[in-house]
């Protein structure tokens, strides 16, 4: 799953980002230690403040809107070009749904970025 990594920030530098990563940190009121988690991948924690940091990214990197729908398609794409993974999974990641917008973006970056 590294290759994702390397796909966002190719797509983050893509975008005329309208918010930043340090913006997002803020705003959600992420804690550092879940922040930290969440980055190295070893757990994510479910709580309010990581389903908005999580919103916040994905809204940041246009792979979601600010009303909550969900468009993987830029990253499908990367993938098919460079194809170092299994691609169709990103389908199965943009049909997940929650209660919220925020926790939809909480379940969509799990799938995105298994443990
Ligand atoms: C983060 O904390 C600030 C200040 O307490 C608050 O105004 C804001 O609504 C909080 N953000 C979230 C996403 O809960
Ligand atoms: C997150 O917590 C909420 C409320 O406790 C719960 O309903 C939901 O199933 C949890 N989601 C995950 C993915 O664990």
């Amino acid at each position: 799953m590294f290759a994702l990594m390397v796909f966002l920030v190719a797509l983050t530098q893509t975008q005329s980002s309208k918010r930043t990563f340090k913006q997002c940190v803020d705003e959600s009121n992420i804690s550092f230690q879940h922040l930290e988690d969440l980055l190295v991948g070893t757990s994510f924690a479910n709580n309010t403040a990581v389903h908005a940091f999580c919103f916040c990214q994905l809204e940041r990197l246009d792979l979601m809107t600010g009303d909550g729908k969900v468009h993987l398609s830029p990253l499908k794409r990367m993938c098919q070009e460079y194809k170092t993974e299994e691609c169709e999974e990103f389908d199965k990641c943009e049909r997940l749904t929650g209660r919220t917008k925020e926790e939809t973006a909480f379940l969509i970056y799990k799938c995105i970025f298994p443990l």
